[in-house]
């Protein structure tokens, strides 16, 4: 695992979003895509290489980790919609080749399967991106899900709708269920890359990289995969007791290391 210190948000987002540049020019064409607010800066950066360096996503496939259950499809809040806003809609993604889970599916969990399906016939996923929940989930694999999980209907824990009250104005807004990726389907992806900032994610990140590998904190299942790049900000790297030892590595990273 490499773990990456930058000083704020913005330049996590630039590193962030340079990886994704290198991936896509390495020859990527899947990707997975995350919501979360520490992912805001890498799909602005992502949309302002679209714009201004002629990065493309013409001939990618990407795929939404999770989504609300019985949102409309339409619904602003929807995970689908959140996608669509952020860097969907401001790159030159296909919109055919945006695959996103259907909340509104009359049966979630055949939904759930038929997600895992195509991820099997169109995967594996090159560069995945991650958020992390204060809790510790990753997509919404909440703390005591199976480590080997694959995409199915899962129940949100009352911490997390509590957490994401604030964009729906009021816990009893927030859906109870919800269709993700499992942990085991997102450790196909050849490449995750979790982003975190802000000092609300520092103790979750902690837990990640340097905590025992536990579904207590679904993420530290991360430590199990060949290739995973944490990209963090000093606020998120507040309680990691590794720091400079992170640091020394990127400042001495010998040509032929990669990770
Ligand atoms: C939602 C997403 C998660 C993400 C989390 C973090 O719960 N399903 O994938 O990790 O948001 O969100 P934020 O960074 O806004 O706290």
């Amino acid at each position: 695992m490499e773990v990456v210190i930058r000083p704020d948000a913005e330049a996590a987002g630039l590193t962030a979003a340079g990886i994704v540049q290198q991936s896509l020019a390495d020859g990527v064409t899947t990707i997975g895509l995350a919501t979360g607010s520490s992912l805001t800066e890498v799909y602005r950066d992502l949309a302002r290489r679209h714009r201004h360096e002629g990065l493309t996503f013409s001939d990618v496939d990407a795929f939404l980790l999770d989504e609300y259950v019985g949102l409309p499809a339409l619904d602003p809040q929807a995970l689908t919609q959140v996608i669509r806003r952020e860097p969907a809609d401001h790159v030159d993604l296909d919109p055919a080749r945006l695959h996103l889970p259907a909340g509104t599916a009359a049966d979630p969990a055949a939904e759930a399967r038929r997600i895992e399906q195509h991820l099997t016939e169109t995967g594996p996923v090159g560069l995945q991106l991650l958020d992390i929940g204060v809790n510790g989930h990753i997509g919404f694999n909440e703390p005591g899900c199976s480590l080997a999980s694959r995409t199915r209907l899962k129940t949100l824990t009352d911490d997390t709708r509590r957490e994401n009250a604030r964009i729906f104005g009021g816990i009893d807004e927030v859906p109870r269920h919800v269709i993700t990726q499992g942990l085991a389907t997102i450790g196909e992806a050849a490449h995750l890359v979790l982003i975190a900032t802000g000092p609300h994610k520092a103790c979750a990140v902690a837990a990640a990289v340097e905590g025992p590998v536990t579904a207590a904190c679904p993420a530290s299942v991360l430590q199990l995969h060949p290739h995973v790049t944490v990209v963090i900000d000093e606020l998120a790297a507040a309680r990691l007791q590794q720091k400079a030892y992170y640091r020394c590595i990127e400042r001495h990273k010998p040509v032929g290391q990669r990770y």
